[in-house]
């Protein structure tokens, strides 16, 4: 009897090398993340037709802030420019937008983007489109932290009643309910490593770096690292019962 391969309902990538890309070819780092943009469309539209639920993108982290100011300004108008562009493709594939991370810290057009998106793709119901926009993972723990204590300060929550899932219930993913965790995270350009993003929902997550930069990341590509892998051993900390 063959293997069942594994099912793909979560994937998040950090979608890295737009700088690089662009400054290979001459230009200034902001006409990476432009291409990078409209890789972000390509990709969606692939994973959709793979049938996964969410698709999770690292679009900027809350240590971003540090780069240049026009580099920033330019990060901060790419939401803008991405849902003026791309709405209608989202709403004709049934697309529901999410964004997650620190939302109120943004600048107001920014900020009022991102919410109409939201709001305009509520009632969709197919890939959710998730971006971690304005997001860190040890400040998102450190937020549920304080929520729960809260609730134990108020009397709501017994200490010994904490548990695994009280955590995942308060971080930013717990929406997605059962596809809170991505099953498969892709970090394109080389680099090997998580970056602040989703360091709780990774726990066992199946990890794979591509050496490509963002912008040139293909469908073919994405199709090679699903098909590994659905065919990858996931054994969650327990053995093989062939192994036993
Ligand atoms: C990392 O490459 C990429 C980013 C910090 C930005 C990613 C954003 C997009 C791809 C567009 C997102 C689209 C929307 C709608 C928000 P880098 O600049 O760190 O590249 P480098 O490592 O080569 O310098």
């Amino acid at each position: 009897m063959g293997k069942e391969k594994n099912q793909l309902n979560h994937l998040a990538i950090i979608m890295d090398g737009n700088g690089r890309w662009a400054r290979k070819r001459h230009k200034p780092r902001v006409f990476g993340h432009k291409e990078g943009m409209n890789n972000v469309e390509r990709i969606t539209l692939a994973a959709d037709k793979l049938g996964i639920k969410v698709l999770t993108l690292y679009a900027f982290s809350t240590e971003n802030w540090a780069r240049p100011k026009e580099e920033v300004a330019y990060l901060m108008n790419l939401p803008v420019k991405f849902f003026d562009k791309f709405m209608p493709t989202l709403m004709k594939n049934n697309v529901k937008v999410n964004i997650m991370g620190y939302l109120d810290h943004l600048p107001k057009a920014t900020y009022d983007v991102v919410k109409k998106a939201m709001s305009e793709t509520a009632q969709n119901t197919g890939l959710v489109l998730n971006f971690a926009f304005n997001y860190g993972s040890r400040k998102e723990i450190v937020s549920a932290a304080q929520e729960i204590s809260k609730l134990v300060k108020e009397g709501k929550l017994e200490i010994d009643q904490i548990t695994e899932n009280t955590i995942s219930n308060h971080l930013m993913t717990a929406k997605f309910g059962e596809y809170q965790d991505p099953d498969l995270l892709i970090r394109t350009s080389g680099e090997q490593r998580i970056s602040n993003f989703l360091l709780w929902q990774i726990a066992y997550s199946e990890l794979a770096f591509s050496e490509k930069a963002w912008p040139d990341f293909t469908e073919d590509d994405l199709n090679q690292f699903v098909e590994n892998y659905q065919t990858r051993n996931r054994r969650f900390g327990k053995v093989n019962e062939s192994d036993s």
